[in-house]
């Protein structure tokens, strides 16, 4: 893992009064922003409302709207920071806490819910009480950047136990954690999703992006532990996901977010994507739409350009100065207004951006970043400037003025006590919907570390290409298992196969089929398109007497694509 910090130095006269400023506010909300994060999470957070063990919740705010629930992906942001801290030597008082987190994660995991069981999508359920047990009304499921995020954090923490050593924690206890996350990324990432806003139901380019670094950590932990073949069928989807990721692009100037939904599809969306997957080892690459690349730069400059005229408390800002930002220019949840964390989600790209340059020593303008770049200076043209040309200097100030200049708007608006709600009014600034957001608290905290420097882990985004032609992706589709069999009084049937979604032929995992129209059982499993798939039914009683079904094994051979049911009878 790569400890190095930058401490970015600054000489620019012109900068030292908004940077004083923002120094300050840096100084006095950093440890507001620590110790109101922790307090969201159980069991001893002071606002942690009852949440059992490592359980963080979204916000104490019970009603319009209520928050206190646990999403997975709020909590992996959480606990990637707060995993971050630690293993980056900033704070050594928080394994405690990590191991809380874990040993919640283990329970959630099993939890059965709306979107399935463990073997059957459940994995991809947004949120669940704060008491370890399933929301089961409405909501906008599955969101399939939870377990990316969740193992991506695990990740982290397995890469720093295994620098320590403690190899054995990681095999046993992280490692089966990670990988039901893992799989379930890599057989599902090319199904629909809700997107982070658990609204539209399309392909999201946050998630995208996010399961792309998630199967990329995994191939390399999964290779660290002896895992070869989980190592090679992560690569190998790694290497689909990063083809498709490159889809998104809308060549006007922007990633596009959703694929569906109807909208511009400019959104926060895809400035949360880029700096959660900053390496700063890949520098600008645009594949992995790093922070300085020139799609990522002028991606920033649409999506900030968006919310100039869409809230009055942007009004009378000019052109190329920090304006607040929300989470799409169409959004209209809560009346639709500015938010911490996209704000401060826009400086954290740029001080990501300032890292990378100040450490290669040089700058690129592209005829695609160029729009970005000519805001601070008009005569700007493409080329490569090096940190001894005026050109560089220039640019640099101007965009650390720039970034500075959206934290100086969420210090302006956040309010004596240094509380961060979510939203902030686009009419008066008055902090708007929950309050102590954790998410909020969570984003200030890492555009902060950014501003300072701070590196994070390197992910294995360096020196990755595109190899998309002739590789057909591979599709999962949607199997029903169907099969007619009389059973005995307190006898299930239960699927088992060799393939992984099919549980290796394991009978102690064996899947379990409903009998909702006994005779007939019934299960619907995600396998890989276009192969050949051998299985069998069992059936268990109570006490775990497995009776197989008589040779030879059944085979399917899935379709490309779309849906498929099979009408089995015991044998
Ligand atoms: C868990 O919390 C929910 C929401 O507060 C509550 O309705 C439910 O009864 C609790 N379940 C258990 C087992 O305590
Ligand atoms: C390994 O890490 C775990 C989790 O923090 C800890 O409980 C355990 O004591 C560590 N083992 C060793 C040998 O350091
Ligand atoms: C699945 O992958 C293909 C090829 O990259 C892509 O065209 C399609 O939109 C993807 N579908 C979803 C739902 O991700
Ligand atoms: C931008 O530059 C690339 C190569 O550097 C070139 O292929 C492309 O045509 C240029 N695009 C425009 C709009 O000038
Ligand atoms: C589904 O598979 C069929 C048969 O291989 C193929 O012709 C068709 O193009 C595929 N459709 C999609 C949407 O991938
Ligand atoms: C199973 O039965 C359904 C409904 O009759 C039919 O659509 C499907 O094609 C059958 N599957 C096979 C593999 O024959």
């Amino acid at each position: 893992m790569l400890l190095s910090a930058v401490f970015l130095a600054l000489f620019a006269p012109s900068v030292w009064a908004q940077s004083s400023v923002i120094d300050a506010y840096v100084a006095s909300e950093s440890p507001i922003a620590k110790a109101s994060m922790l307090a969201n999470i159980g069991p001893s957070g002071s606002k942690s409302s009852g949440a059992f063990s490592g359980i963080v919740i979204a916000s104490p705010s019970t009603e319009n709207p209520d928050y206190l629930y646990t999403w997975t992906r709020d909590s992996a942001l959480t606990f990637q920071t707060i995993i971050d801290q630690f293993t980056l030597g900033f704070d050594t008082t928080l394994r405690g806490e990590i191991d809380n987190y874990v040993g919640a994660q283990a329970i959630v995991q099993q939890i059965s819910n709306p979107s399935g069981d463990i073997t059957t999508g459940g994995l991809g359920e947004p949120k669940f009480y704060v008491n370890e047990t399933a929301f089961t009304g409405p909501w906008g499921r599955p969101q399939r950047d939870g377990p990316a995020l969740r193992s991506t954090a695990l990740i982290t923490w397995a890469n720093y136990l295994l620098s320590e050593g403690n190899t054995s924690y990681v095999t046993d206890t992280l490692w089966p954690i990670i990988e039901n996350d893992l799989n379930y990324v890599s057989s599902n990432w090319n199904q629909s999703t809700y997107d982070l806003w658990e609204e539209i139901f399309s392909s999201s380019f946050f998630s995208t992006a996010v399961q792309h670094r998630a199967l990329r950590q995994g191939t390399t932990l999964a290779r660290a532990i002896g895992q070869t073949s989980f190592a090679s069928s992560y690569g190998n989807q790694a290497d689909f996901l990063l083809c498709f990721l490159q889809s998104y692009w809308n060549p006007t100037g922007y990633m596009t977010a959703n694929t569906g939904g109807g909208r511009s599809g400019i959104d926060a969306n895809s400035v949360l994507a880029s700096i959660h997957t900053f390496d700063a080892a890949a520098g600008c690459d645009a594949i992995t739409f790093q922070p300085c690349s020139d799609v990522a730069l002028l991606n920033l400059f649409t999506y900030v350009n968006a919310f100039r005229n869409t809230y009055e408390i942007n009004s009378g800002i000019s052109t190329n100065e920090a304006v607040l930002t929300g989470r799409y220019p169409e959004d209209v949840y809560m009346g639709g207004n500015p938010w911490y964390l996209t704000t401060l989600a826009v400086a954290e790209q740029l001080y990501d951006s300032l890292i990378v340059w100040n450490s290669q020593g040089s700058l690129d303008v592209t005829n695609i970043s160029l729009p970005f770049f000519k805001q601070f200076d008009s005569t700007i043209t493409a080329g490569t400037y090096t940190s001894s040309s005026p050109e560089f200097s220039t640019l640099t100030a101007a965009v650390k003025t720039f970034s500075d200049g959206f934290v100086a708007l969420v210090a302006k608006y956040t309010p004596s006590s240094g509380g961060l709600a979510e939203q902030i009014s686009r009419s008066n600034g008055a902090p708007v919907s929950a309050v102590d957001l954790t998410w909020s608290y969570a984003s200030a905290l890492t555009a902060f570390d950014a501003r300072a420097g701070v590196i994070p882990g390197s992910w294995g985004a360096q020196g990755l290409s595109l190899n998309c032609g002739g590789v057909p992706v591979a599709q999962t589709v949607s199997v029903t298992f169907n099969v007619d069999a009389s059973t005995l009084e307190g006898q299930n049937v239960y699927l088992t196969g060799a393939v992984d979604a099919l549980e290796d032929w394991s009978t102690d995992n064996a899947i379990l089929l409903s009998s909702a129209n006994y005779p007939t059982w019934s299960v619907t499993v995600n396998l890989p398109g276009s192969t050949e798939v051998q299985y069998k039914y069992i059936k268990k009683d109570g006490s775990g007497t497995v009776t197989w079904e008589s040779d030879p094994n059944m085979e399917i051979t899935t379709p490309a694509n779309g849906t498929y049911a099979t009408n089995d009878t015991w044998r």
